[in-house]
């Protein structure tokens, strides 16, 4: 009985990716299925996905089938990172010229070459500093390109660029791996000017706990896509770290979530400073 479902499953070899195939071309190749999902608003075009698929939008758990994927938007800025150690992608997509403007952060988990897992987080109007022209200006205009293979800083080394930067928020003690230049684009807000000066070091608010994190990391561009709870918030905090520095800081925070005004109160009074 073993030796014959053994069998079967060889026979199945090719068709089915395991861990060892989960290669960059195949992370894109789902990913940009993604975008092709989004811009059409046909969820099917999304491929392959798993029987078994978790969908999570802005942290509650829905259906892919009526979910974000479901609506048409014309993307104007999206970037990929591919994690093939984990076998796992993290997407940005900005659309600020439609209807309704969004900025979406979507990490896919793959189980089995399938896409088993989806966590999205959708902003819009109203969200944290939400302003998608201007995540359009800035982001299009930063160099998230390919580090060179001698100049790549190890997984642990950029998570732990990340997790100081997210642990300041509850420790002022943390010392974290500042680069300068830095910049932070928060909603639609850039601390800088995208010149020599900018700097990443300036108004950290305090007393909030950055928990439940989930790392997505590719090290060829130096990016760790993080989605965690910031106080009772769905966040996304993305880094790219160069030389095992800070460069820039991307983050997504949904306000517009239902049933939860009372946290919502909260961390916006925490917020009340954007940082200058
Ligand atoms: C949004 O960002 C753009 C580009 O940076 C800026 O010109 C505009 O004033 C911003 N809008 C708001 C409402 O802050």
């Amino acid at each position: 009985m073993y030796a014959r479902s053994l069998l079967a499953l060889s026979s199945f070899g090719p068709l089915l990716a395991s861990a060892a195939d989960c290669t960059r071309e195949f992370l894109k190749e789902t990913a940009d299925n993604l975008l092709a999902a989004q811009e059409a608003g046909d969820p099917s075009l999304l491929k392959p996905v798993s029987d078994a698929l978790v969908y999570h939008q802005n942290f509650a758990e829905a259906k892919v089938e009526s979910g974000i994927l479901s609506t048409a938007i014309k993307i104007e800025h999206s970037r990929h990172s591919l994690d093939t150690t984990q076998c796992a992608t993290y997407t940005e997509i900005v659309s600020a010229t439609g209807p309704t403007p969004y900025v979406i952060g979507t990490q896919m988990f793959f189980t089995d070459g399938a896409v088993s897992k989806i966590d999205t987080l959708v902003t819009t109007t109203g969200d944290w500093l939400f302003n998608a022209t201007g995540t359009l200006y800035w982001a299009s205009r930063e160099d998230w390109g390919t580090i060179p293979e001698e100049e790549r800083d190890s997984r642990e080394v950029i998570q732990a660029a990340a997790d100081a930067y997210l642990d300041i928020f509850s420790d002022k003690s943390v010392v974290v791996p500042w680069g300068y230049p830095c910049s932070r684009l928060e909603g639609g807000m850039y601390t800088g000017t995208g010149g020599p000066d900018d700097k990443c070091d300036v108004g950290i608010p305090s007393g909030v706990s950055l928990t439940n994190r989930r790392y997505v990391i590719d090290e060829t561009v130096g990016a760790v896509s993080v989605f965690l709870s910031f106080a009772a918030l769905p966040d996304s905090h993305e880094f790219r770290v160069e030389k095992g520095k800070l460069r820039y800081v991307h983050t997504i925070t949904v306000m517009n979530t239902q049933g939860k005004s009372r946290g919502r109160r909260n961390v916006r009074s925490r917020l009340a400073q954007p940082p200058q």
